[in-house]
């Protein structure tokens, strides 16, 4: 059976690991192939350590019992790089949504993004926002989601030139 929970500091190294290996499966000929080699685990943990502890409330988990964390999402306020250049004024982000795709299509996406979306309602955050390669398939998840396509963007990263969408969810 599969829970979701807030994250906790001992979480890091579970939520490192279904980081690196969802990263290689969702972005292999997205992101070079050097770039994804070279995600390293124990370089996550540390970043994921320092980044629960202040913020485990705003990271979700999905624990399955026997085989533990198999998927996580983070989100908050929106960081203002990623504010879209019409500056619509949104005011949440959606930071991370990331599943081991044993996992997919058994409803654990939508339930851990209606638990992001619903943290940053809870704090007024109601003009929410994500950033996605448009060349991942995911994106048509996000519009099964209610969201919209709301700006475009040509970003610089890993030596690539990435296309991507924002999608949004406003109050109706
Ligand atoms: C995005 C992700 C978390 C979705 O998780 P999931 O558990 O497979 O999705 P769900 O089973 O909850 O799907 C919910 C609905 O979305 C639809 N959906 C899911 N993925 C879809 C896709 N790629 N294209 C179209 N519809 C999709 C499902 O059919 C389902 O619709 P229904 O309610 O009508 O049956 C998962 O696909 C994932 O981890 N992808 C790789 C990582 C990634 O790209 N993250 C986003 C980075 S921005």
């Amino acid at each position: 059976m599969v829970t979701l929970r807030a994250a906790r500091q001992s979480d890091a190294p579970a939520i490192a690991r279904v980081h690196v290996e969802s990263w290689r499966t969702t972005y292999a000929g997205m992101l070079p192939d050097s770039y994804l080699l070279s995600l390293d685990v124990d370089q996550r943990t540390v970043f994921w350590a320092r980044l629960l502890k202040p913020r485990g409330d705003s990271v979700v988990v999905a624990e399955d019992e026997k085989a533990g964390v198999i998927g996580f999402g983070s989100c908050g306020p929106i960081r203002p790089e990623e504010q879209p250049q019409s500056g619509d004024g949104w005011l949440g982000e959606i930071y991370t949504l990331y599943l081991l795709s044993d996992w997919h299509g058994q409803g654990l996406g939508r339930s851990m993004l209606d638990w992001l979306l619903q943290r940053l309602r809870a704090r007024g955050l109601d003009r929410i926002l994500l950033w996605v390669v448009e060349a991942n398939p995911t994106r048509f998840f996000y519009e099964a989601m209610g969201a919209k396509v709301i700006a475009r963007r040509r970003e610089p990263f890993a030596g690539v030139l990435l296309d991507e969408l924002a999608y949004g969810w406003s109050p109706s």
